[in-house]
Order: structure tokens, then C-alpha cells, then sequence
């Protein structure tokens, strides 16, 4: 559930007509509301209420804007970082240095150093290479670094092959059958203080079996790390949790997860940790765009918006699917295609899509597009960095303004010999 609704007549975002975002802020512009994350916030927390000790490690790659990430830590969430940048917006946004975990699998040396001088909570180690230089790095000052290792359960999420990670052909994580071997390198060694394993195996998941074949490999590996004398005190199970796009999608609710981990990690005697990304922010967040042309074609009318795949990549990138609706829509509808300015066909939103009829001038949304949205926009065609708004009940705030070509052409250099 969302909180960007008709109300006579016309789309609003919590209290406030998008129309007068549009009018204030301009075009495309992203709008989260606030209710809508701080619901879905609550809502993960209550679907693990069975799971007596639990970490929560909101994934910040999904929308890490710092106003949302503030939302969060009021939430009581902590964050999961991936590069020495999210580090600094978790941090920069109130996030206690204790409740970060830092996943990735190309940190560098560098990025080590930093989560150590930060004092985070944790550090989810990719490959055993990886876990020796922490160790030099965090021994040399006289540290104990906070780890767990990351496993690759060769499990397929039965998500989109670009947003999967658990399976053995994927870069991610160390082979769960060379697990062993590797935790007992890396328990050995005098800089990390290695307390469990980790696992994600991919995004937009729409089915709990994957996850829960994934959880009893886990906690197979875990009997065996104890049976091997290690200490195993926490266990990270990742993020996943998918999110419906179009109708007929049925995501996994919250509580039917929760009940799921509950019930498969009964006798683990560990803390749990999560990192939802998606589940959190997907449904806060809509695109609002302006309907630039209407091109008539062959086939289908195409719709010219004034949002492009630099402002929301995912269709170019992953054939994703966002529901377009019309700010006002006549109740009239055809069928179209919708596409952004940019000159590539893959600038393509949807192709002969049944939808509410618009003409030159409207504004119309898509939906979901609060998760990896504005993240990865970029600047393609030297088009402004897209802004984003918060709203609020009636109020609204601009929470990252719109960074102007101009802005990224003053950082640009021509060098004197030319
Ligand atoms: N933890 C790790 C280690 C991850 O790699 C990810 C996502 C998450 C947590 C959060 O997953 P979520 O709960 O959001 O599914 N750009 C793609 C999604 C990439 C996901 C990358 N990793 C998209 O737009 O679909």
C-alpha cells in the first residue's frame, strides 16, 4: 500500500497535488512520501516480531538520499553500505557507526581502512583474500575487525539474471562447500573476530522457496562451523524481498517471510541480520514526468515524456516494468508507447501499452520507482540530475535539488594544449 492516490479527480502524493509539485519544483522530478516509507519500515520489523534477536540493515543502494536514510535511522534501521560513499551518507545521515555492515565485493584496501576508522558494525568479506588484508589492516592498529563471511549457496532466486547473485556462477561470496575451509583460515588470523556467515542471493524475489533453501544450507553450514569449534553468533540473511510492479504480482509479504525465517531459524541461537532495500523504498517513490509529444506512428502513438533512462534506468537496463498513470487522468484510455528523449531506442518505457490517454502537456507518473530510481540516474545527453521531494502530509521538501548541466560542465576541464 501507498500513499499516491486519486482524490477528486486528480493523483496526489500524501496531501499535496503532484500538480503542484510540477508547478513548483518542475519536471521529471521523483516524490517519496514519507507515511509510505515509515509504514514499510514498520512493516519488516513486525514480520520478524517471532525471531527474538534481530538486526536491520536498511540497504541504502536501493535510495540512498539523505532524507530518507534520516527517515530510517529514526526508524531504528541501520544501514547496509557498499562503497566507501554510502559509508559516509549512512554516517552523515545519523546512522551510529555500530548498526553499518559493509557488503561488497570489490572493497578496496582503502575502504577497509575507512570502515575501521569509522568503527562499523560490521564487515560481510566476499573471498578469503579479502578477509587476510582486513586482518593485516586491522591488526597493524591494534584492532579486531567485526566480520562475517559471505556465502554463495548456488541457489536460484528466479529473479532477472542481472539482479541475481546466489548462484555459483555469480561473482558473489565464497562456495558454500569451501566455507569451512575458509572460516577456519580467516578464524585463525589475529585482526578479525569472525562471527558468522552471510548470504543474499538476489533481488525482486517473488517467491519465499528460494530464500528458504538458501536459509536451511545456512543453517546446515552454521551446525557445521560449531561442530567445528567455531563460535557462531550472527547470521546476515541479505535483502530480496520483491515488490509488485504490475497487478498480477504477487510479492512476499512481510509477515509470510518473517514467519518463514522464524520457523527455519528456530534453533539457530544467533542474531539475525537483514538488509531489505527494495520492500522498503520500491512503493515510496513515483517518477512525475511531462508529456512532451504525442507522436502518431504506424502502429502505436508514442509518448514523448520528459523522463528519460538517465533519470530511471531500470526498463533500459532490466525490461522492467512501471505502471504509468495519468495526474488527471479523463477516464478515456489508448493504447501507446512511452518513451524519454533520449536518442536511444532503448529509451523505451513501454512498448503497445494499454494506458490513460494524455496529450502534450500532461503529467503523468510511474509508479514504484522510489528503489533504485534516482540512485542511478545519471547525466546521459547532458540532462539535469534528476531532483527528488519528500512529502509529508500537506508539506513537501526538496531533498536533493536538480543539478543542472551547467553544474557538471564547470567541473569538466579543457587542458591548455588544446
Ligand atoms: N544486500 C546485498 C548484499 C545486495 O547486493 C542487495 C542488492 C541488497 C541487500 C538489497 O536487495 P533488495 O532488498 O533491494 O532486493 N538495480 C537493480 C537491483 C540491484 C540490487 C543489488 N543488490 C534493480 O533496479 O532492480
Amino acid at each position: 500500500m501507498d500513499h499516491f492516490n486519486l482524490r477528486n479527480g486528480e493523483l496526489y502524493a500524501e496531501d499535496v497535488p503532484m500538480a503542484r509539485i510540477a508547478a513548483e519544483v518542475g519536471t521529471p522530478v521523483y516524490i517519496y512520501s514519507r507515511a509510505t516509507f515509515e509504514r514499510h519500515a514498520a512493516a519488516f520489523r513486525d514480520g520478524l516480531k517471532d525471531c527474538p534477536r534481530v538486526h536491520l540493515a536498511y540497504a541504502i543502494k536501493a535510495n540512498p538520499n539523505l532524507a530518507v536514510l534520516r527517515l530510517m535511522a529514526n526508524a531504528g534501521y541501520g544501514a547496509d553500505v557498499v562503497s566507501g560513499g554510502e559509508l559516509e551518507r549512512a554516517l552523515a545521515a545519523g546512522m551510529p557507526a555500530k548498526d553499518i555492515v559493509f557488503s561488497g565485493v570489490g572493497k578496496t584496501r582503502q575502504e577497509l581502512a575507512q570502515g575501521l576508522d569509522r568503527g562499523i558494525g560490521q564487515f560481510n568479506l566476499e573471498l578469503e583474500a579479502e578477509g587476510v588484508a582486513l586482518s593485516e589492516i586491522a591488526a597493524a592498529r591494534g584492532q579486531r575487525a567485526p566480520c562475517v563471511l559471505r556465502v554463495n549457496p548456488d541457489v536460484d532466486a528466479g529473479t532477472h539474471a542481472k539482479i541475481s547473485t546466489g548462484k555459483a556462477e555469480n561473482k558473489f561470496g565464497v562456495a558454500i562447500a569451501d566455507a569451512p575451509a575458509i572460516y577456519a583460515r580467516l578464524a585463525a588470523l589475529p585482526g578479525l573476530d569472525l562471527r558468522g556467515v552471510a548470504s543474499h542471493i538476489g533481488s525482486q524475489l517473488l517467491s519465499v522457496a528460494p530464500m528458504e533453501a538458501t536459509y536451511h544450507r545456512i543453517g546446515q553450514l552454521v551446525a557445521d562451523l560449531r561442530a567445528a569449534g567455531h563460535a557462531v553468533t550472527r547470521v546476515d540473511l541479505g535483502g530480496g524481498l520483491g515488490v509488485a510492479y504490475r497487478a498480477e504480482d504477487r510479492p512476499v509479504w512481510p509477515d509470510e517471510y518473517g514467519a518463514m525465517v522464524a520457523r527455519v531459524t528456530r534453533d539457530w541461537d544467533v542474531e539475525l541480520m537483514f538488509e531489505p532495500g527494495r520492500v522498503i523504498a520500491g512503493n515510496a517513490g513515483v517518477l512525475l514526468t511531462k508529456v512532451i509529444w504525442v507522436k502518431p506512428s504506424p502502429a502505436n502513438p508514442w509518448v514523448i515524456v520528459d523522463a528519460a533512462m538517465n533519470d530511471l534506468a531500470r526498463p533500459a537496463l532490466y525490461d522492467a516494468w512501471h505502471d504509468f498513470v495519468a495526474v488527471k487522468p479523463s477516464g478515456e484510455r489508448f493504447v501507446a508507447n512511452i518513451a524519454g528523449p533520449v536518442c536511444e531506442s532503448g529509451d523505451t518505457f513501454a512498448k503497445a501499452r494499454d494506458i490513460d490517454l494524455v496529450k502534450e502537456g500532461d503529467l503523468a507518473i510511474f509508479r514504484t520507482a522510489g528503489a533504485y530510481g534516482a540512485t542511478m540516474a545519471s547525466t546521459y545527453n547532458s540532462r539535469a540530475l534528476v531532483p527528488e521531494v519528500m512529502v509529508d502530509g500537506d508539506r513537501y521538501a526538496v531533498v536533493a535539488e536538480r543539478i543542472s548541466p551547467k553544474t557538471i560542465m564547470d567541473e569538466e576541464r579543457v587542458p591548455e594544449w588544446l
